[in-house]
């Protein structure tokens, strides 16, 4: 018996089934929103994603060659994949760009609840709006999409990247390291990088600042910590909230959080994270921000915001708090009483599936007994029974399964007794 990979995940029906009803919620609010949808490849060549992910993210890759000698990767994120894509041919649509994907990707974790190595995101970017109402727009579609999926602990943090990046003068490979060991919040290797650098007196002033998370209050300590530096960062994530008021996302939906660093190597701007506080260890039910990855694959440089949120974390949460609406069940099952009913039967499941009901019928030849059964065990609304007596009427015994009632109708009647009942 050959076992699935480590950190890989079957999905049975039932599952699929909640995983369709989270994905749905975010595709229909995504479109409302006026995003549109895309598809990028499930493997790119491996520099797209050495080139700007960062270390967390280059260490986790699933690389590999191809025949041809290639070097190729799993997408462990959709981003740069969509940012490829319009640098090489989407460039010329009317800005902004609105896009969305759906679909697996893969990392190289230590798998855990919630942790896995092929897991599943939604995604969505913005490229060439202006960048607060853009990333006022995102944040909104993050947050809502949660609520959509009837969500109501939603816990995100906000912060800027940019006043972090400001306040380290240093090239960008090494204000990345820096970045990296706030991110795992590792102060000695944060320390022993400052040291190496010559700047240990930016150790202080930078453990306090990702301390700071809380209402709007906290973005005036942060300006004291940055002293005489640029406090404009401070002042966008003021007006941004202004924006997400507008919206009708609560204040108390998110914190500012000074320390929201991000495992992700390209953003620059805003960024934010939401948790569902259910979860336990992966809380992080998502995560994005203002970013630049069009220059650095060739493109002009226009704002660029976006974010993923994590499917099976979503679920995870939408099951916590009981939210999952049940599938549509089965409308009808088709009964044939004989092997004469048989043929007649196929023509009736036939129109039923016509006039767009779900009809299902005995593919085994069971006894009418064992078929109400199973009609009972998939969930039917109705057993549709066909008798050779009840077909010579041109009848049939339509039996709501939920309470047992059971009466005859004529078939021309039969798609409206299943509908509308
Ligand atoms: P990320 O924070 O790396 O961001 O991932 C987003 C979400 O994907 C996480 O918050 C989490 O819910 C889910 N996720 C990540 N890794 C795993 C895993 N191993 N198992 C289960 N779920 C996981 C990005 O990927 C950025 N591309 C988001 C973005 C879009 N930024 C701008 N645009």
């Amino acid at each position: 018996m050959v076992e699935r990979p480590r950190g890989t995940n079957d999905w049975g029906p039932q599952d699929m089934a909640k995983r369709r009803f989270v994905e749905s919620r975010f595709i229909q609010l995504a479109e409302s929103f006026g995003f549109r949808e895309v598809s990028t490849p499930t493997f790119e060549s491996l520099e797209l994603f050495t080139a700007k992910s960062g270390l967390g993210i280059v260490r986790e890759l699933y690389a590999f060659k191809d025949q041809g000698g290639r070097d190729l990767a799993l997408r462990p994120e959709f981003t740069a994949s969509i940012l490829r894509f319009y640098v090489s041919s989407l460039r010329s649509l009317p800005k902004p760009l609105k896009l969305y994907t759906a679909g697996n990707a893969f990392r190289y974790e230590e798998p855990q609840k919630g942790r896995y190595r092929e897991f599943y995101q939604l995604n969505a970017e913005i490229i060439g709006g202006a960048s607060l109402p853009s990333d006022a727009e995102a944040v909104a579609l993050a947050i809502g999409t949660m609520r959509a999926i009837g969500l109501k602990q939603v816990k995100a943090r906000i912060g800027n990247i940019g006043v972090l990046r400001s306040f380290l003068p240093f090239s960008p490979t090494d204000q990345s390291i820096v970045l990296h060991s706030l991110d795992k919040r590792n102060f000695p290797m944060l320390d022993a990088e400052l040291a190496r650098l010559g700047r240990k007196d930016l150790s202080t002033p930078l453990r306090k600042l990702v301390e700071l998370s809380g209402d709007a209050s906290i973005l005036n300590d942060a300006a004291k910590v940055l002293g005489g530096a640029s406090t404009e960062g401070l002042d966008y994530l003021r007006d941004l909230a202004g924006f997400l008021d507008d919206y009708g996302v609560s204040r108390s939906d998110y914190t500012f959080d000074m320390g929201v660093v991000r495992g992700l190597d390209y953003y620059t701007g805003m960024v934010f994270e939401i948790d569902s506080p259910n979860l336990g260890a992966e809380k992080q039910v998502g995560g994005g921000g203002a970013y630049r990855l069009s220059e650095i694959f060739g493109g002009e440089p226009v704002a660029q915001t976006g974010f993923a949120l994590g499917l099976d974390r979503l679920v995870m949460a939408a099951e916590a708090e009981g939210t999952i609406e049940a599938p549509r069940p089965l409308d009808a099952y088709v009964v044939p009483v004989g092997d004469t009913a048989r043929k007649k039967a196929i023509q009736i499941l036939t129109s039923l599936r016509a006039a767009g009901l779900g009809a299902d019928i005995d593919l085994i030849g069971r006894g009418p007994s064992k078929n109400l059964d199973y009609a009972n065990a998939i969930g039917a609304r109705f057993a549709v029974i066909l008798g050779e007596r009840e077909l010579k009427q041109g009848r049939a015994t339509v039996r709501e399964m939920a309470t047992g009632v059971q009466r005859e109708v004529a078939l021309d009647d039969l798609v409206d007794t299943v509908r509308n009942v």
